[in-house]
């Protein structure tokens, strides 16, 4: 049997006077009156713990809209027996059948859970009606579909057959489980996270970030509703080390599947490599982390000034920042910027920034005090800076939700920190450049920073282009030629980086889900 072939789902537009706007605004309404008491999920099990948190939506931080119920030690303890209780059965039920649960998830993503799944990821996690629908809804339903895919491609790699013997290769899941560690940004990411590995057969301990639990808990939903048996993905929220340590310390982990920062995937990559003879296998280990991404504009990009304009904006503000993707330091030739200049001045002061049920909103908050605190503290090192002038933004206010204005700094050294730094907020650093030193721009651009994740080069010289392709090889996983660096479409442009920014194991695509599998070859002999 072929599984269906895949296609994206189609974004839909949520103009005004269409039914997915009227059933999304009816979500949200619903969302915000009420309060979800999310717990943690064993073998399909609700536990309460009693150990408790809030969750709130970052543009109204007074406003509860979830009590997460936080694991501990003990519950990982039960959650690893869960899911090694139920491995055997899931890892050998047929493919197709395993298949079959998330196709259908991926049905009723696109349907009945559309309004509940970005309802979830606007409330919760500040996206707007668009950013939560490429997300929540269409990455997430194109991760279904296309890693079923995959997975079914992967199951088809089978070696040549040679005289009197036949050759096979069983794709078996690991040995153990696999913990999945979710960062807050991307719905879609989180449920790629966990799912992946269930699709090739494994059983999962999944970590939701705090932040972001009530989309987590749909997902939960979703994925039960759509048929997966107990115990294959079991939910643990919780503080990181009193979730992950003992996580970690089992001799039954089988791999880790992490988005999240650099310093905590190096803690728990530190932490494994402690543990390392305690475990009845090597653990796959795939993450990815951080990124400080750019722009490079060439002279030649002198008629592309309005896409270059755009692209700034956008790959840089959308979702606050909050794209590990998310252009945050540009380089322009001297020659475009007095052009530039203005133009990107015109377009941030149009941005509109507020509560994000309000669809007319380009940006709502970031997604916390800590990361209020962070950019804040960046953006007072801006102004007290002499090499540092702010081109716009510089406004903060946290009276209601944690909002910052979209901010473009100009820096005078194109390795300041503000262009080395990770800050994950909506605050761009710009420098500007002789326009004969694009080679040596494009030097430090791959020196300056220790992250490769996405980038991009606007030019109209395909010599140019070719320099920076060349150039920058290694400075981005994904790379982007006359587009901004963000919304990469699974089953298009695979995701990942190298250096700094993970593993590159490149999500939505067969090499990340081949990760989950530990091959047996067999030989018979006739
Ligand atoms: N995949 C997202 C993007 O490309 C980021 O994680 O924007």
């Amino acid at each position: 049997t072929r599984v269906p072939p895949p296609k994206n789902e189609p974004v839909l537009s949520y103009a005004p006077g269409t039914s997915e706007r009227r059933e999304l605004q009816a979500a949200l309404k619903r969302m915000s009156g009420e309060q979800v008491d999310i717990p943690v999920i064993i073998g399909g099990k609700h536990i309460r713990t009693g150990k408790t948190d809030t969750v709130r939506m970052p543009h109204n931080h007074q406003h509860v809209l979830a009590t997460l119920h936080e694991a501990d030690a003990s519950h990982v303890e039960q959650a690893i027996q869960s899911a090694l209780s139920v491995k055997e059965e899931w890892a050998r039920m047929p493919f197709q059948s395993r298949a079959a649960i998330f196709l259908r998830a991926a049905e009723l993503l696109a349907s009945r859970y559309r309004p509940i799944m970005n309802a979830a990821t606007m409330l919760g996690q500040s996206k707007t009606a668009h950013q939560a629908e490429i997300d929540a809804t269409c990455e997430a339903v194109d991760f279904l579909r296309y890693n079923v895919h995959f997975a079914e491609q992967i199951l088809g790699w089978q070696p040549e057959a040679a005289h009197q013997t036949w050759n096979m290769t069983d794709y078996r899941p690991l040995d153990g489980f696999v913990f999945a560690v979710a960062p807050f940004n991307f719905t879609a990411i989180a449920l790629n996270l966990a799912t992946a590995p269930a699709i090739m057969g494994n059983v999962v301990l999944f970590k939701p970030s705090s932040t972001s639990a009530l989309s987590a808990w749909y997902i939960m939903e979703l994925l039960r509703e759509a048929g997966l048996p107990d115990g294959v993905i079991n939910m643990l929220p919780g503080d990181g080390p009193t979730v992950g340590n003992p996580v970690l310390a089992s001799p039954h982990l089988g791999g880790i599947h992490f988005t999240g920062s650099t310093p905590t995937f190096n803690t728990m990559w530190r932490t494994v490599g402690e543990n390392i003879s305690r475990y009845k296998q090597y653990p796959r280990i795939v993450g990815e982390t951080g990124g400080k991404d750019f722009i490079v504009a060439h002279p030649s990009a002198a008629d592309d000034l309005e896409a270059l304009a755009v692209a700034i904006v956008r790959g840089g503000f959308e979702y606050q920042g909050q794209k590990c993707s998310a252009a945050s330091r540009v380089f322009i030739p001297e020659s475009l910027w007095p052009k530039l200049k203005p133009r990107l001045q015109a377009l941030i002061s149009e941005v509109r920034m507020g509560d994000v049920s309000d669809f007319s909103n380009f940006m709502g908050a970031v997604i916390d005090e800590k990361s209020f605190k962070k950019v804040s503290s960046y953006i007072d090192l801006a102004k007290s800076d002499s090499g540092a002038s702010i081109v716009a933004g510089g406004d903060v206010d946290r009276k209601q939700g944690w909002f910052v204005k979209p901010t473009l700094v100009q820096l005078d050294s194109p390795t300041h920190r503000i262009l080395r730094e990770e800050i994950f907020a909506p605050l761009v650093g710009l420098n500007v450049y002789p326009d004969a030193k694009f080679e040596e721009t494009l030097r430090e651009v791959d020196q300056a920073a220790a992250y490769a994740l996405t980038g991009a080069v606007f030019a109209r010289d395909r010599k140019a282009i070719d320099t920076a392709l060349r150039e920058l090889r290694h400075a981005a996983g994904n790379f982007y030629i006359n587009d901004k660096p963000t919304g990469a479409v699974v089953g298009q442009q695979p995701f990942g980086g190298g250096r700094a920014s993970g593993t590159n194991d490149k999500a939505g695509s067969a090499l990340n889900m081949v990760r989950w599998t530990s091959p047996r070859t067999i030989k018979e002999t006739f």
